[in-house]
Parts: structure tokens; sequence; C-alpha cells
């Protein structure tokens, strides 16, 4: 039964409770005794915070910070795009809800490939073909209505009003907002709420009247203020102008799912984490089994050898990920097997530590890969014990850079996560195969990875992290970082990260952050060392022995914030 709570004004708590991390004590996050949310904006972390606060559990907390980040975070927080929830509930009952995208009923598998069979740059990132059908509305919606207590309105409170009245933007969607000015310009021809004539500066207040209305129809009508009545005949209007696929038969079918959550172990710690079509557990779970084979506690953190061994299970791991994983619904994994010990075993205890495996010897192939951090994940554990992971996304930044006119969201790029051809990559240099072939109605592969870790029957962590193809080995090394290293949450969030994905042969590190001696040491035993300027944005919680609640944004990558008491 829902507690019945009257609406609460947003403006005056939002500001007058922030609760932000000292960034001059980087080694501890914040510490609570009750409860925790993190997300990549303070103004969305401290609006789950006020559901908390109100009387709401994790899942009124998650929908008040999923909303809110669609606001103030227009990146990725959204309402056009889709995502995953991964959950644990204070008595051990453990899910996951799939509220990805799906390829349009009218997508055809080579509708991004020219006459002649060569994939056409772009056409499944920017514009409206490049939009699948957003899932975000439904999931959070389902899970309200599935474990939240208090009344819809209560919760999207807060980001009706940011919207209506405006919020002060920070220095990453400042920046963010110049970077694409032309572009929106390009793909909407008409300027939209997130452009004006001049730059945008740090502080100037975004006001977007219309995604309010949008919001306000989520409120007083549910999934159908979103997926019927005048926000459905707006996308489908928009998705048309430029020759985009959704119909309104597209967002009557859509559903999100709820899926059994794949478990598997660590050094005596549960993993629970996301099934396809996030390739993100299972790739996660097998890197975790690829490193039991390896003492890398007692090798040392970040040492050569420990950096070696790591590269190389990483690389195994993404091989598998490229050729056998894509939505459930139509493609037949063999997910047993790829977890086996057996199977395993003969994949990763095999690594020369004195020698890097040539990818081509485990698969052929050769592939650019483009940075990109898109995306965002949140974390809660609310006072009850209850806790939520959740990873979001619009694909890109702003995905398709679509504004749905009059109804102020963008829509997503979604569709470039499936094979546009077997064997060309994605932005992200990944590389699929038939299994992630576009069909209508399929889920695009993903490798969002949010992930709840439970030690001797108890919450640990609640993890995550956009980020594209890294996301998969930035949760993993967090984990180990933990767990091998004994880090708190915030220095194994802040910890320098670096990524394999078997194509290209190559291993991204973070730039400015390994000593060149070690970088001499590990290409001297045949990586190819390039660097990027940062990998992951982990939003994470850790419960420590003493029960105290540590909330470790991710400050030296973003604007991320933890809000708790
Ligand atoms: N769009 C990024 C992912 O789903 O992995």
């Amino acid at each position: 039964m829902k507690i019945q709570i009257l609406l609460f004004s947003i403006t005056a708590w939002l500001y007058a409770s922030c609760t932000t991390i000292d960034t001059t004590q980087p080694e501890t996050g914040l510490l609570t005794k009750n409860a925790m949310v993190v997300s990549a904006h303070s103004l969305a972390s401290e609006a789950g915070k006020q559901a908390l606060l109100a009387g709401g559990n994790a899942f009124d907390a998650a929908v008040a910070t999923h909303f809110t980040l669609a606001v103030v975070y227009p990146q990725a927080g959204n309402l056009g795009g889709g995502g995953f929830a991964v959950y644990r509930l204070n008595d051990g009952e453990i899910g996951t809800l799939d509220f990805r995208e799906k390829a349009p009923l009218a997508a055809t598998k080579n509708m991004y490939q020219d006459s002649t069979g060569q994939v056409v740059p772009n056409k499944s990132l920017v514009g409206h073909l490049a939009v699948g059908v957003p899932g975000s509305v439904d999931g959070l919606l389902k899970i309200h209505e599935k474990y939240g207590l208090l009344p819809l309105a209560t919760i999207l409170q807060p980001a009706i009003d940011l919207a209506k009245n405006g919020h002060a933007i920070n220095k990453t969607l400042a920046k963010e907002l110049n970077r694409f000015k032309t572009t929106f310009l390009q793909v909407n021809q008409r300027q939209t709420p997130y452009s004006k004539e001049e730059n945008w500066n740090q502080g100037d207040t975004l006001i977007n009247q219309d995604l309010a209305k949008t919001l306000t129809a989520i409120r007083d009508y549910g999934r159908s203020g979103f997926y019927k009545g005048w926000v459905a005949a707006s996308i489908i209007s928009e998705s048309k102008k430029g020759h985009g696929l959704l119909t309104q038969a597209d967002l009557n079918r859509y559903e999100s799912k709820w899926r059994k959550p794949l478990v598997g172990t660590y050094k005596n710690h549960k993993i629970i984490t996301m099934p396809p079509p996030s390739a993100g557990g299972i790739t996660l779970l097998q890197m975790l089994q690829g490193s039991e084979f390896y003492d890398l506690e007692k090798s040392g953190y970040n040492t050569s050898e420990t950096i070696h061994k790591m590269i190389e299970i990483e690389r195994r791991a993404y091989a598998d990920r490229s050729t056998y994983l894509g939505d459930p619904a139509f493609v037949e994994m063999p997910l047993d097997r790829l977890l086996s010990t057996a199977y395993n075993q003969s994949k990763f205890s095999n690594i020369d530590p004195s020698l890097a495996t040539p990818s081509s010897q485990i698969k052929e192939g050769q592939v650019e890969v483009i940075e990109s951090m898109e995306t965002t994940h949140f974390s809660i554990l609310d006072q009850a014990g209850n806790a939520i992971a959740i990873t979001t996304t619009l694909n890109s930044y702003f995905g398709s850079k679509v504004v749905v006119q009059g109804a102020g969201f963008f829509l997503n790029n979604e569709m470039d996560d499936f094979s546009a051809k077997p064997g060309v990559p994605n932005q992200f240099g990944l590389i699929s195969t038939a299994a992630n072939a576009i069909e209508p109605e399929k889920r695009m592969l993903s490798s969002m990875t949010p992930t709840i870790v439970e030690k001797e029957g108890k919450i640990k962590m609640v993890l995550g992290t956009p980020g594209g193809s890294t996301i998969i080995t930035s949760v993993y090394q967090t984990i180990l970082n933990t767990i091998d290293h004994q880090m708190t949450m915030q220095q194994a969030v802040n910890a320098p990260k670096f990524h394999s994905q078997w194509l290209p042969d190559k291993v991204y590190f973070e730039q400015g952050k390994f000593d060149q001696p070690l970088l001499d040491s590990i290409a001297s035993l045949g990586h190819q060392i390039e660097f990027r300027k940062a990998l992951g944005k982990l939003e994470c919680i850790m419960v420590h022995k003493d029960g105290s609640i540590e909330g470790a944004p991710d400050i030296t990558r973003n604007e991320s914030v933890a809000a708790g008491f």
C-alpha cells in the first residue's frame, strides 16, 4: 500500500540539503549510517535522497533520480533511451529489469548499408533512422509499480519543477551543449530547448517547458502518458520528419522484461549482475572466473604482472562477447557453457606470464576504436537495506541528437549497438556476428553492467559505470581493487583504469595515471599501448564491516555526487 505524502517543493530542499563529496579527501567517499544515492549529478542524487527521506524506498529513489537525470543530465539521462536495473531486496530477493530499446518493426538487417553492401558512416549514429523504440519510461514505471511506496506524483515532481523553472547548468553540460550545437541544428533543422544563439556557460539557466509537459503527462497518465496520446504522436511525427521508422505499433508493443539475474562468485563474494541482452554480466563473470586461476592479490596492485594477466583475461572474455551474445528472444546462447569452470579453465588458465597473446590467435580481425564515455549509472541503497543499480543510456551523448518537437527530450541512437554488418565495428570499435544482427523488435547487445556484490549474505557493493565497451572492464577492475587490494570504494573508483577488448589488439590506459617504467614493462611483454583521457565514470556504494555506508561518486572524471544520510 502506498504511503500518501504531500507533493513537496523541489527547489527549497534541493539547494538547502545538498550533500557533496569533499574533493580534498578523495580516499574515502561520503560516509553515512542509513542510506545513499550516487549519481552523475548533484540534483539527481538529491532528488533520490529526498524521496528516501519522504518515506520512499530504493525503488522510489531510483525513479526520482532517473527522471531528474533526464532533465539535468540530458547527455545520457533520458526518457528516449533505455537501460538495465539490477536490484536486491533486504530479504535477499534479487532481480533485474531489462528496459533496453528494441529495433522498430520496420527495421531490416541491412538498413545501414548502401546498395554495394558498404556500411554508410553515421547512418546508425546520427538522426532519425538511428533511433530504437525507447524503453526507459516503461521500465521505470514498472519498477515503481512493483516495488515503489510513494505516489508517482511525489517522486516525479522534482524533475517537473527543474524542467519548468530551470536549473543552473554545470560546466560539463555547458561544454557538451556547445560541442554539439551545430549538430543539433543540422539534425533538428530548428532551435531546440537545448540551443541558443550564444554559447552556454556554467551557471546559465536551462528551462525546458516541453520536457516539463511530457513529465507531467507521465505523472498524470503513467505509461499511457508517454506511449500513447500527444507525446506518442509527437514522437511519431518527429520520426517521420527524418525518415525514421517509429510507429504507434512500436510504442504499443514496447515492454520491459523482468529477467533472472546472472549470479557468479569471486573469492567468497556473490556477484549479482545483468544477463543478455547485456553482454556486461556474462563477460564480467567470465573475467572474474578467469582471475581465480591467478593470485592477483599476491602479484600486487597495478604491477606489470597483475596488469598483464588482467589484459589477457579481458582479451579472452571479449572474444566471446563478440561471437556468441545477442537478444535471448532471438538467439540461442551457450550461457551455461560460457560460465562453466571447465570452459573457463581451458580459456583462461593458459596465460603466458611473459608474453602477450596476439588477439589474432584468439580470433581474427582488425578494427579501430573510437573513444566514447556516454551512458550514465546510479547506485542506491535505502535505509531498509534494499539496493538498486541502474545503468541507462541514449547510447552516444544526446543519442541521435534528435529532440522530439514539443516534447523536449532526446531520442537514442541505440541502433548502432547492433551489428550493421558482421565484422564491421560500431562506434565503440566492437564487432559482432549474426547473433547481434538487426531484426524487427530485437534488442541490441549492450555492455551495461549494473552489479550488486554480496558477502556472507549481506550487500557489500552496488556498482556500475558508463563507458560503452569499457564499462565491463571498469566494473571488473573496481571489484578486484576492493576484494584483492582492499581499497575503499572511493579509492577503487578513483583508481586508474585500463581496457582491452580483444580487437583492436591494443590496450588503452588512462593518460598520465600510470608510471612510464610500468608502461614500458607492460609494452615489453608485447602489448600495444594507447592512451585515453578517461575510462569510466563509476558511481558506487560500499557497505563497510561496521555497517557504515560509503558513497563513492566519480569525482575525478565527472561532476558526480553522493547524497545520503
Ligand atoms: N550503448 C552502450 C551499451 O549499451 O553498451
